[in-house]
């Protein structure tokens, strides 16, 4: 079977997307529930519909559609990722992975092909967490790991809740249940960019995803004692800024020690002025370990060392977990159906693991699961930067195609 997705659909798809939510600072900013993220959806919603697919959607505002195969009545294939980014992101991170899909899913028409089992490609509501207290939202909610209702009384940081932000997302009519039943899905594989620099760093064209990273994020706050910038000797101070910069480094020396990564991507100091001794400091610390152990392990030399530096300084520390997503393994079966599908390709191919969380991650814990990457140039992303040649893109499609082929069959 010729597989031959075809490049001028996949830019078209791919540039209506990246106009949608572009940000005039750079990059783009999509978040999730918001009219841009609406419009994108609703973009993917006409394509599915003019692809023919079947269109469902469910309670958290995942979008699904269905190419029949011979019988309907077999568990589906799935594929599918996420529309809405982060705060001044790149234009590929999700989107490639749905209009990769439907590309994908094109092709497989053109080429005859007639699926023994139906394939669904969903469209995950709030995969990156930039908006709602927790990322992975359509697939922590499809896969049965968190439970609607909790997802819909998230509130954002204007107090929005997700229930009723999900308006923006227009009446489509009666929803489905989020949780799909266990056993409803045969396997799961996801199309997304590496958002590193290996496959670019080896010239391999994709890689077979064997595992992906989980994490845990907390937001701590440091208090200590606002004062007088000028007036206050250095022995007498309690600068909460000053022991937040001590947790930082220290973070970053316990990720190394450990062979993990982690992350304070904010800072917000109070009150905030040149002669003001800072009276508090939240951090927002993001933790990443590719085996459940090692996260642990991380997690408590962080609460350790917020905990010694405090005391140490005489100020106080509050901890909130914001969310934890378990690491882990993908499935043999798909991971080598990607490799077939490659070498079928006549492509190359490695397996290595995910730095970055995915839907995939708590698909893994629903069915069957796996993901193939393509190369990020620079091994950037999540940033203006973020990009892949096209060819690299419909490499990934083309691998996409034949890895839908032989697992529904
Ligand atoms: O943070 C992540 O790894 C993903 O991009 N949400
Ligand atoms: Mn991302
Ligand atoms: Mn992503």
């Amino acid at each position: 079977m010729k597989l031959e997705p075809q490049a001028a659909r996949l830019q078209r798809d791919l540039d209506t997307l990246a106009e949608i939510g572009r940000d005039p600072s750079g990059g783009m900013t999509r978040l999730a529930l918001t009219p841009e993220d609406a419009r994108a959806r609703a973009y993917v919603r006409e394509a599915m519909l003019a692809q023919g697919l079947s269109i469902s959607h469910d309670e958290v505002g995942n979008l699904i559609g269905r190419r029949a195969g011979k019988t309907n009545l077999l568990p589906c294939v799935m594929t599918g990722s996420h529309l809405d980014s982060v705060p001044r992101g790149g234009r590929y991170d999700g989107p490639l992975g749905v209009v990769g899909a439907l590309e994908a899913l094109r092709a497989l028409d053109e080429a005859g092909f007639e699926g023994t089992r139906p394939i669904d490609l969903v469209v995950f509501t709030g995969e990156e967490g930039s908006r709602f207290p927790r990322g992975t939202i359509g697939s922590a909610a499809l896969s049965g790991d968190i439970p609607a209702e909790s997802i819909h009384a998230l509130v954002d940081k204007g107090g929005v809740s997700f229930r009723d932000a999900l308006i923006f997302y227009g009446d489509e009519g009666a929803p489905r249940p989020a949780a799909q039943p266990k056993g409803s899905v045969d396997a799961f594989v996801e199309l997304h960019i590496e958002q590193g620099g290996v496959l670019e760093s080896k010239g391999i064209d994709v890689a077979a995803v064997t595992t992906v990273a989980g994490l845990v994020q907390h937001v701590v706050r440091i208090v200590g004692d606002s004062n007088h910038a000028g007036a206050t000797p250095m022995d007498l101070r309690q600068d909460a800024l000053c022991a937040a910069a001590e947790v930082v480094l220290a973070v970053e020396a316990a990720a190394r020690e450990l062979g993990a990564v982690a992350t304070v991507g904010r800072i917000d100091v109070e009150p905030g002025a040149f002669n003001i001794i800072p009276g508090a400091a939240t951090l927002w610390i993001d933790a990443r370990a590719t085996t459940d152990d090692t996260l642990d392990r991380l997690d408590l030399r962080i609460r350790q060392t917020i905990a010694e530096v405090s005391s140490r300084r005489g100020l106080r520390a509050e901890v909130s977990a914001r969310q934890r997503v378990t690491p882990g393994p993908l499935d043999e079966r798909v991971i080598s159906a990607v490799e077939r599908a490659a070498a079928a390709s006549g492509l190359t191919s490695l397996r290595m693991p995910s730095g970055a969380i995915h839907d995939a991650l708590h698909m893994a814990s629903f069915c069957p699961s796996g993901m193939i990457f393509v190369p990020s140039q620079g091994g950037k992303s999540h940033c203006p930067e973020e990009d892949t040649p096209l060819p690299q893109m419909l490499k990934g499609v083309t691998v996409l195609a034949a890895t839908l082929a032989e697992l529904a069959g």
